[in-house]
């Protein structure tokens, strides 16, 4: 057989070109076939039947995509058929091979990674159907590179299947050849150390197979199989190329369903990873806040009271002193600075835990908070509260503290300025609280890739209550800190 002919019917081959192509290789091939010939010279001087198939040929290309039965290829493969071209029936077969290969591609391209292993099992199908062999397997070799498995195979009923073995360990000549890349044909090319093959075949009757190393940058990944029991159908050399463009559009397909699901499980670790974080944040959060708590209680319930005995023991003492005595102005020194001491301790524990907030709401203790920074820190603050409902939920109102406390703590500390603004409002859907300075700014550029801990521990406060934190800042234009934070009613 002269298997090149055929093959020059590529999918954008002129339709006028396949009946003259043929003949004028027909006539080649069979010079003296002078019937043939005739027959040939017919069809092309047979003014309608010609003049039709030529403007149809240059009217509508060759389908890429298989739509069923072709119209058109089957009247030029049956007027083939019909002047007896000995090459009709292996042209057609070829023409419908490339009709598949088109599809098979085209199907391939956008196939999505839960489809690929059915689009598979199709493909082999669509082969052994067409080729009118009894199976078709897909074989790969596995992530250590140690084995092959065969994960993908079709088969006509009856057929022994092939898909889910290792071919290591049953057949170990064919595996080698297939590792070498070197396209096998059974039973013919097995040498006499193949006896586990050798065995298979004359066990299960396979008349003929050929398989074909599928090779990725070098290195074999696997190989495609097609299988005969019932006859011996051997495939032409010229097929082999085809075909392994067939198996490496499957290996392409497989690649990428294991780039995705890898995607997939490393997407799946970064939620978790984040998830975990989150949840270490707010234990540390909390445990954060429950220890400062236990502090501030040590502070008021224990310093605070010893330094008030200290105070009335300074008291005493300076009731028992003569106007005169030198000790005096000591000791009147020495319970200011003991006052003062205890004023602190007792300012001190209220941030460390703003009990307040529960006293008196979230409002006061804000209020408070800025005048207490003001006097410390020599800033004036203008503090605008509205609408503010007493009872807020508890994590809310001590994160909206915290914020406010770190960010008048940055104004004092980084932003040079002499005033600031605080603004705490609600509506029925959400709490508003902003903090502004007109001070000197700054880049978050800068800052994102060092990070203080007041930043990133507000950014993590607020989202652990399902607020938004906006930080708006720029060289020389000022600071403004806000968060919001939706209410019950909103989507809290
Ligand atoms: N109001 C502000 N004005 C100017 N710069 C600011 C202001 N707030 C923050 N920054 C800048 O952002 C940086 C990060 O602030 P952040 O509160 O995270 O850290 P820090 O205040 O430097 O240290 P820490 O809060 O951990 O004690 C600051 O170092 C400062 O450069
Ligand atoms: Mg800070």
């Amino acid at each position: 057989m002269n298997g090149n002919v055929g093959w020059q019917l590529g999918m954008a081959s002129d339709l006028m070109s396949i009946p003259v192509e043929i003949a004028k290789r027909t006539t080649r091939t069979n010079p003296t076939t002078m019937n043939h010939r005739s027959d040939i010279e017919k069809i092309q001087t047979d003014g309608e039947g010609l003049h039709h198939h030529a403007k149809l040929g240059i009217m509508c290309p060759l389908p890429s995509m298989s739509t069923g039965k072709d119209p058109l290829s089957s009247v030029v493969f049956s007027r083939m058929q019909d002047i007896g071209c000995p090459l009709a029936a292996d042209s057609k077969q070829r023409f419908q091979f490339e009709k598949l290969l088109s599809e098979l591609s085209a199907k391939f391209i956008n196939v999505s990674a839960e489809r690929v292993d059915s689009q598979i099992k199709w493909g082999l199908q669509q082969i052994v159907e067409l080729l009118g062999i009894d199976r078709s397997g897909l074989g790969q070799v596995s992530a250590d590179r140690k084995q092959i498995v065969v994960t993908h195979s079709y088969e006509l009923p009856g057929i022994p299947p092939s898909a889910g073995f290792l071919l290591d360990s049953r057949f170990p000549y064919f595996a080698k050849m297939v590792y070498q890349g070197a396209v096998i044909r059974l039973p013919d090319e097995l040498p006499l150390e193949a006896s586990r093959e050798r065995e298979y075949c004359a066990q299960t009757g396979l008349r003929s197979n050929v398989t074909i190393p599928l090779v990725v940058m070098g290195s074999v990944v696997g190989g495609i199989g097609f299988t005969s029991f019932r006859s011996d159908r051997k495939l032409p050399d010229d097929l082999i190329p085809r075909l392994r463009m067939i198996g490496d559009i499957f290996t392409n397909a497989l690649a990428r369903k294991r780039a995705d699901e890898e995607l997939r499980v490393n997407e799946q670790s970064l939620k978790q990873a984040r998830e975990d974080l989150r949840q270490l944040t707010s234990k540390l959060i909390h445990s954060q806040e429950e220890e400062r708590a236990r502090i501030a209680r040590e502070m008021h319930d224990d310093w605070t009271q010893r330094l008030a005995l200290l105070g009335i023991d300074a008291a005493k003492l300076l009731s028992q002193l003569e106007s005169n005595d030198v000790a005096l102005p000591l000791v009147v020194a020495m319970q200011d600075k003991v006052k003062v001491l205890a004023e602190d301790v007792h300012a001190l524990s209220r941030q460390l835990h703003p009990s307040i907030i529960n006293d008196l709401g979230l409002t006061e203790a804000l209020r408070s908070e800025c005048a207490s920074f003001a006097n410390r820190e020599g800033i004036d603050i203008d503090y605008s509260p509205a609408n503010v409902p007493m009872k807020l939920p508890k994590d809310v109102a001590l994160c909206i503290y915290r914020v406010a406390q770190e960010s008048l703590r940055n104004v004092a500390k980084h932003s040079a300025v002499n005033s600031a603004s605080v603004m705490l409002v609600a509506d029925e859907r959400e709490l508003r609280l902003r903090i502004e300075d007109c001070g000197i700014g700054f880049d978050p550029k800068d800052i994102r890739s060092q990070p203080g801990l007041g930043l990133s521990s507000m950014k993590e406060r607020v989202s652990l209550i399902q607020g938004i934190l906006t930080i708006d800042s720029a060289r020389g234009k000022g600071t403004t800190v806000e968060v919001r934070v939706p209410l019950e009613g909103g989507n809290r």
